[in-house]
């Protein structure tokens, strides 16, 4: 794809905007703007603004049943160019054929070895192995390394490793694994290039690592139509009740608002020195 950098900013709805794409592929890695559940095709064009003109690659990712809901959204989403796109959270795959027929790789998140067997079958280019540590929204039923190690020996398409990588450490363990790099979503959350609001970018800052839950209230009190299979993982108070904050079991390394940049720039140079001490 021409990327630099083996990094990834997960597509999160109401946090990965334009602003923060452009940011990661600036800096080496692919930026993708997401869209999440309130997302719509006006939308998408106001943040795929933050990518004009530039000169790297980026994507985008959208979630299944709202591209179902919101036709617009696909086409707004292949017309604009991308490198990748990532469709998430469903299983019927006319999206990948249009990926495709637009010059446009596929990718999906996967939650198990099942769902990547029919993501591959369906034709889908890369995979996102994503375990149950993540933030938001997924299926969590298989952790990051059991995953990620599972369907390296499985598949033959590249596979992303996502769900609590928050450090270089982190990142060099997916990538020792055979990861072809790391997806990463709460982590970039509290760049200030994230259209995160400030509250939730301090809560995130103050929070460790096992203040997070998984929950569909927040998704039922909105009248989201998630499957009952996909929670999302969120902070929780301290009285451990969730809270509709996005974030998954990294959430304990992330204690500054680091610009994009700077966050890979550690990532990559933590990672490095520790692949070459370990080789
Ligand atoms: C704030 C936030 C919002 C998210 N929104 C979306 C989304 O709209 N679509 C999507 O496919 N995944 C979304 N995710 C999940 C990410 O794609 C990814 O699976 C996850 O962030 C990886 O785990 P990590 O948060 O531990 O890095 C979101 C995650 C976070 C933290």
């Amino acid at each position: 794809m021409g990327i630099d950098v083996p990094v990834v900013n997960a597509p999160m709805g109401g946090a990965a905007g334009g602003r923060l794409a452009a940011a990661v592929s600036r800096a080496g890695g692919l930026g993708m703007v997401g869209m999440g559940s309130a997302g719509t095709a006006e939308q998408l064009d106001a943040e795929l603004r933050g990518v004009d003109g530039l000169d790297r690659p980026f994507g985008i990712g959208l979630v299944h049943w709202v591209v179902e809901a919101r036709p617009g959204l696909l086409d707004r989403a292949l017309a604009a160019g991308p490198a990748l796109l990532s469709v998430s959270f469903g299983e019927d795959w006319p999206w990948v054929r249009r990926a495709h027929e637009a010059g446009v790789l596929a990718a999906t998140q996967v939650g198990t070895v099942a769902a990547a067997m029919r993501a591959v079958d369906a034709g889908v280019d890369v995979l996102v192995a994503r375990g149950a540590e993540g933030g938001g929204h997924g299926e969590p039923r298989v952790g990051t390394l059991a995953l990620l190690t599972d369907l390296l020996d499985r598949v033959e398409v590249p596979v992303l490793a996502a769900g609590g990588i928050a450090s270089g450490r982190g990142l060099a363990a997916v990538l020792a694994a055979g990861a072809s790099a790391a997806w990463v979503g709460t982590a970039f959350a509290a760049c200030p290039e994230a259209t995160t609001q400030p509250a939730a970018r301090g809560a995130m800052m103050a929070a460790e690592g096992d203040q997070t839950a998984l929950t569909r209230t927040f998704d039922i009190d909105s009248g989201y139509p998630w499957p009952e299979h996909l929670p999302e993982r969120v902070l929780t108070d301290g009285a451990g009740r969730p809270t509709p904050v996005n974030a998954g079991q990294g959430v304990g390394m992330v204690t500054a608002a680091e610009p994009a940049a700077e966050l890979i720039a550690r990532l990559c140079a933590d990672a490095e020195e520790l692949l070459r001490r370990w080789a």
